[in-house]
């Protein structure tokens, strides 16, 4: 009996390791920074989940983050563009095929996560992620890599 409940606590066990290392979070603040400069995932996830987090109280006009994901070459011209599509499209040009994913911009105390496919990323590239918001993507970015 004992060995039948260790053996499905580690089937349980095992199961939510797999499942939590396909699943981030990251938090931002009124500070303009992640918590996070680094983020990676195992290749074998089908689907990842990333949850942002704004921990500050500033709005969303003032102080607005989102994550966006992208290959580091992409990233400023993504900025630039998204900064013209302007705040009713989270600051990101509609249909922008240089953007693997993106959140929507969320002010303080909010969250949301979005979920999105890993399987067209190749590991040796250099991904990044980071805030498209007016002005902050030059502090607001860090590094996105597959196991
Ligand atoms: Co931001």
């Amino acid at each position: 009996m004992t060995i039948l409940i260790a053996a499905m606590m580690l089937v349980l066990f095992s199961s939510t390791t797999f499942a939590n290392e396909c699943e981030l979070s990251i938090s931002a603040t009124d500070t303009m920074q992640f918590d996070k400069k680094r983020l990676s995932v195992p290749a074998s996830c089908k689907e990842v989940t990333l949850t942002l987090a704004h921990s500050g109280q500033l709005p969303k006009s003032a102080m607005g983050h989102n994550w966006v994901l992208s290959i580091a070459g992409d990233m400023q011209a993504i900025a630039n563009d998204g900064m013209a599509a302007g705040a009713v499209n989270s600051y990101v040009k509609p249909d922008d095929s240089r953007v693997i994913a993106h959140t929507d911009i969320i002010g303080g105390g909010e969250s949301t996560s979005i979920t999105f496919s890993i399987a067209d990323l190749v590991p040796n590239n250099d991904y990044r992620f980071f805030c498209s918001f007016p002005g902050h993507w030059a502090i607001m970015q860090g590094s996105f890599s597959i196991k």
